[in-house]
């Protein structure tokens, strides 16, 4: 694996790894890490982040290597420079490049020279963010031969949730699993992953409501909701779901669920989880911002190569 765009770049093995290598580096928590080097990876974000911004730089920090951080308020894409030449520019310093961008065709206009990571890319992917809701999937309530999810929310927009979905399906159970889908009917249906589902013959339900007694039924291992992503849909359709009952999970809701059920979020969350759920032991969302420093690490590594160091 030389970058990581999509899903599509991981085969089961480099997922085994990067899970494995997340496991090590988790369990190394309170101690330092080997030095490494003086690898220099450009952050580069075109759009508004704090997790997956704050994690790689933590990440880079822990393994010791050095950021370069971009600054797009400050930069000469303000004279007129295009994306393509304010990269490649940005190449020229560093051994590896993370970027998130708005457009989710990104990778078809702009070609890299350097390892890239995808940190989000418009409505399409967010592959690291995949990672570490999987390790964190595992490490909750280990590796079955069956998940059940429920996703609730926005599944047409969210990039987490098409990115979670396609991982899912590569690794060695991936027949098993079972899919319920909960949401407005204006976001419910994404042509992605709908051809994906059907042409990979997932067994899924959808239910065109706001009704979380759906999701009782099902008794799923897994709860992932998102929040509506309003900077990606059109001013109609935001005025319209506005008028709508949101769906809310609440402490009262997560009580009459499995003990073993677990609530995973990839944050920032609205109003869909409420902040009574925070202290519940099947609320794992801050543990998925944790795991991700040590999967951005793993992921780190295997790019750069640091076993060769
Ligand atoms: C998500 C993102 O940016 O796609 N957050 C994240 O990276 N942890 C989810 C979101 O914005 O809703």
């Amino acid at each position: 694996m030389n970058s990581l765009k999509s899903v599509n770049d991981l085969s089961s093995d480099s997922i085994a790894t990067i899970m494995n290598q997340a496991k090590l580096y988790k369990s190394l928590h309170n101690t330092s890490h080997k030095k490494v080097g003086n690898k220099i990876i450009g952050l580069m974000f075109f759009e508004a982040s704090t997790r997956t911004n704050y994690s790689f730089q933590t990440a880079i920090h822990k393994l010791g290597l050095k950021s370069l951080i971009y600054n797009d308020t400050n930069s000469s894409t303000k004279k007129g420079e295009s994306l393509q030449d304010t990269i490649s520019t940005f190449e020229c310093f560093c051994d590896l490049i993370v970027i998130r961008h708005p457009d989710k065709n990104l990778f078809e206009k702009v070609k890299f020279n350097k390892p890239v990571i995808n940190a989000g890319n418009g409505s399409d992917e967010h592959p690291t963010q995949a990672l570490l809701d999987l390790f964190t999937i595992y490490d909750s309530i280990g590796v079955k031969d069956q998940f059940k999810i429920t996703f609730v929310g926005d599944i047409k927009y969210s990039r987490t949730i098409h990115s979670l979905i396609k991982l899912l399906q590569k690794i060695p159970t991936r027949f098993l699993h079972k899919y319920n889908f909960i949401g407005h009917d204006e976001l419910i249906d994404c042509c992605e992953i709908n051809s994906f589902i059907d042409k990979s013959n997932i067994h899924t339900n959808r239910y065109h409501s706001s009704e979380l007694k759906n999701i009782i039924d099902f008794q799923p291992d897994i709860i992932y909701a998102t929040r509506f992503q309003k900077e990606r849909t059109e001013l109609k359709l935001h005025n319209d779901l506005h008028s709508k009952e949101d769906i809310i999970i609440d402490n009262d809701f997560l009580n009459i669920l499995s003990t073993k059920t677990i609530l995973m979020h990839p944050l920032p969350r609205n109003n869909e989880i409420d902040t009574s759920c925070d202290d519940n032991e099947r609320s794992v969302y801050f543990e998925q911002v944790k795991n991700g420093i040590y999967v951005r690490m793993a992921i780190i590594h295997i790019l750069l190569r640091l076993d060769d160091e």
